[in-house]
């Protein structure tokens, strides 16, 4: 499959034209942003990481029966992937108190819950991502009801998984960010990415954060945790 025109920039990935229009071809960028583009900078050796993490992780959740985007690994940055029409909702499942949870309802980070919870944002940087719950997503006719109890199925039984995998490798899932995609056939998949840069990943021993708020929030050591939990994650898959 050769790479066709730049069809699209974004933050942390370009989208590349693929031979045949039912894929597209990803190529993972060591550009990290943080508060809707506010703070820029890189992570050197990021997109190598994002690219082979998430594409494994994806495979491990088709396996498991959950419908993905991930076709084929290219090279070190670029994966071919089916092409979708993007839901624009970024779908985010809890499992412990962090971020914007902690900031919103003023509680300490770490406080882990009964059962994890999930979110919508409407995916829109000019109105810097707003939540958005599911009868307003309805209204923006952003999916039916349908689609959205099958989207919170699919994040719900991902995080089982990956909670599951992540604990294995010492390390626990505190969040995540999912976006789904439509298929020409109008069915669900997972699109995007699994990365340090969409999900929160502690130590679990030390409770060390080894995922992108260490750029966030200027913690250094920023590659050295990205390198760290894909060690870990080649160590168990
Ligand atoms: P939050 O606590 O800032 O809302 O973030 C929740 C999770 O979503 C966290 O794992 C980081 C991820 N995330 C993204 O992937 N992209 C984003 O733009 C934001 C704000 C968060």
């Amino acid at each position: 499959m050769t790479k066709g025109a730049l069809l699209y920039e974004g933050k942390a990935k370009k989208v590349f034209a693929a031979d045949d229009p039912e894929y597209l071809i990803v190529c993972y960028k060591d550009d990290a942003t943080a508060f809707n583009g506010l703070k820029k900078g890189t992570i050197v050796g990021k997109g190598i990481i994002n690219n082979k993490m998430s594409n494994l992780l994806m495979q491990r959740l088709e396996q498991a029966g959950i419908p993905t985007h991930f076709v084929k690994e290219l090279s070190e940055r670029e994966t071919l992937v089916k092409c979708v029409s993007i839901v624009p909702l970024e779908v985010i499942v809890r499992n412990i108190a962090a971020g914007s949870f902690s900031k919103r309802y003023g509680v300490e980070e770490g406080i882990a819950f009964e059962s994890p919870t999930i979110e919508f944002s409407y995916k829109n940087d000019d109105l810097g991502d707003p939540l958005m719950d599911e009868y307003h997503a309805r209204a923006m006719k952003f999916a039916s009801a349908e689609e959205i109890e099958l989207i919170k199925k699919y994040a719900f039984g991902i995080n089982t998984l990956l909670k599951e995998f992540w604990a294995e490798c010492g390390v626990i899932l505190v969040d995540f960010k999912l976006e789904f995609g439509r298929l020409p056939d109008g069915s669900i998949i997972l699109a995007d990415e699994i990365s340090p840069d969409t999900c929160r990943l502690w130590d679990s021993q030390t409770g060390e954060k080894l995922d992108k708020d260490r750029f966030r929030r200027d913690l250094g050591g920023v590659e050295d945790a990205y390198s760290e939990v894909m060690r870990r994650l080649l160590e168990k898959i």
